[in-house]
């Protein structure tokens, strides 16, 4: 019986979260700026479990060492915030890898926060998470508009604005997406820097790409809202272009747009900070096949994953 007693207990004392990862539809580098972007959660998901533990040190184990710093400072951030002395085991599992730029790191972060919420019983609201989630974010990597965090808390689509001031779902259905891997590991904090350099020499030029993107980012909002593919694709495209003037592409990733575009995509454009990670295609399902043989012909590897997800939530 006392057996029986002690396996409730310890069950009932591990909780299972997981948060979603994610894609940068439009806005990519503006939204530092101050401008909106459009982000859309996906089905490949970051798990993490938590335990309280009879030891003086927290324990995580976590498969990537990136993602153990931001592990660590977000149950630091937790502890002080609500007072607990207790350690924690921390266990984490991804169904994908930190190397494609899907957002391992905002959704670990976004995951531990609503798995010790749980553990520790505490009165912390939706928001709260993705607040303290961007207090780490910013400890850490010093940059960054928290896009990423919105996705891993809130899920679906989104409008962002930085830090968090808008965070407006849009009202859509899964977005006919393919989407490519370039094979090359992006630096974000390394392309948001040299952004921040040419935006400080060429302050005009810069400005002025941001507000074009900015355009766009609400002509896509529409688009969206209004199931309108065509025009969604025209302005994907020509923000590709724009990330080009801003020197983030690279050779590669303007090989996979363009392929997909020749095969037949509504549009597509690089995802996120340039420099590698991933590209996305707006793709009717008569074009998919040819699209993807496209860009898998210029090197690129599709990464099979569907939009529009489920934020963080509970995992049984
Ligand atoms: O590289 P990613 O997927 O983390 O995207 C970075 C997007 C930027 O706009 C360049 C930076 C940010 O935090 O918004």
């Amino acid at each position: 019986m006392q057996i029986v007693v002690a396996v409730f207990i310890e069950a009932a004392m591990k909780i299972k979260v997981s948060a979603p990862g994610k894609l940068l539809l439009l806005g990519d580098h503006a939204v530092v700026y101050g401008y909106p972007c459009i982000v859309t959660a996906v089905d490949k998901r970051l798990y993490v479990e938590a335990e309280i533990i009879n030891d003086s040190e927290n324990k995580i184990i976590a498969p990537q060492v990136k993602e153990s710093r931001f592990v660590l400072e977000s149950i630091a951030t937790f502890k002080e915030k609500f007072k607990i002395k207790a350690s924690v085991k921390i266990t984490t599992r991804g169904d994908f890898s930190h190397n494609v730029g899907l957002g391992s790191s905002s959704a670990v972060t976004v995951a531990t926060f609503k798995a010790l919420s749980l553990l520790f019983d505490s009165d912390i609201s939706e928001r709260e998470i993705f607040d303290l989630s961007y207090e780490v974010n910013l400890k850490i990597q010093g940059v960054g508009s928290g896009f990423d965090l919105a996705a891993a808390n809130y899920g679906k689509t989104l409008y962002f604005i930085k830090g968090g001031k808008v965070i407006e779902p849009l009202h859509n259905e899964e977005l006919p997406l393919v989407v490519g891997y370039s094979g090359v590991k992006a630096d974000t904090p390394f392309y948001v820097r040299k952004v921040a350099e040419a935006f400080k020499s060429k302050l005009n030029k810069m400005d002025s790409i941001f507000k074009q993107i900015k355009d766009l980012v609400e002509k896509a909002k529409i688009a969206i809202e209004q199931k309108d593919l065509t025009s969604l694709g025209r302005e994907m495209t020509q923000n590709h272009y724009l990330l080009q003037q801003l020197g983030v592409s690279i050779p590669k990733l303007d090989a996979m747009v363009e392929a997909a575009i020749k095969a037949g995509a509504y549009g597509a454009k690089l995802s996120g900070a340039g420099g590698g990670d991933c590209m996305i295609a707006l793709v009717s399902p008569k074009k998919t096949s040819a699209v993807k043989k496209a860009i898998a012909h210029v090197g690129g590897e599709i990464i099979e994953v569907n939009n529009n997800a489920d934020g963080v939530r509970v995992e049984n």
